[in-house]
């Protein structure tokens, strides 16, 4: 991939899609209200991203169906067209792997993006899964691509390289956090999210805004040197889509 000049100090995305993110209004634990999901396309907008494709939380914290993300997506591209703000959005979800979401695959009633359908999935941050290669061929089976979000935040896998290459080799790709390169989360989260990018193991970046303050971490993430190996040492998809 050939970079464009940009100085350290720049506060622009080099890819123009973001494929992670909370921005319709009220559904999760995002922009809480329409206002507010406005001022946060816009602060994208201005760091250039041009696409955002969008992925509420279905978990049993935030029982969304189809038809719920759907109606608020509308909604929203509504009021987008509505002030005149250009900027393309579309809408995925982002499913926590859990006995709904296994309904929801046997019904293949799942919201996904790109041509290879490309499903954001997400695991408990803390209890390592109980059999995750099934579930990984179970979804692969029903004809999606599965794409991990934030491998970098699982502690279970913390410890051991090994294990994120596990999880590859079962067909999994892996999307990280923007903000992780920024301290965000933890220094420990930060390290992780290094080894991933050194080694070659990321496919998708992803700013995972949910509030203003994601949106200032995020902006400081691109002046970080890690922003720029993202794409020395990775194959990034987020332009394809
Ligand atoms: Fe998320």
């Amino acid at each position: 991939m050939v970079l464009p000049f940009f100085s350290l100090k720049e506060k622009h995305s080099l890819v123009d899609v973001d494929i992670h993110s909370h921005l319709i209004p009220a559904i999760d634990d995002g922009a809480k209200s329409m206002d507010r999901s406005i001022e946060l396309i816009l602060s994208l907008k201005e760091m250039g991203y041009k696409k955002l494709i969008t992925t509420p939380h279905v978990s049993d914290m935030f029982l969304n169906t189809s038809q719920d993300i759907l109606k608020g997506y509308k909604n929203l591209k509504k009021e987008l067209d509505h002030r005149e703000i250009e900027i393309e959005i579309e809408v995925a979800a982002e499913y926590y792997a859990d006995d709904n979401f296994e309904k929801l695959l046997k019904k293949k009633d799942l919201l996904t993006f790109g041509e290879d359908q490309y499903l954001l999935f997400e695991l408990s941050y803390f209890t390592s899964p109980q059999d995750l290669e099934s579930l990984v061929y179970d979804i692969k089976l029903a004809g999606y691509t599965p794409v991990l979000a934030h491998p970098e935040r699982y502690v279970y896998l913390h410890n051991d390289i090994k294990k994120y290459r596990n999880i590859k080799d079962m067909g999994v790709l892996f999307q990280i956090n923007l903000i992780s390169i920024n301290n965000y989360y933890s220094i420990e989260v930060t390290k992780v999210v290094k080894e991933l990018i050194v080694n070659g193991m990321v496919d998708f970046i992803g700013s995972d805004t949910h509030h203003r303050r994601h949106i200032n971490f995020l902006r400081r993430s691109f002046s970080q040197s890690l922003y720029r190996k993202i794409f020395k040492y990775n194959k990034i998809l987020n332009n394809i889509l």
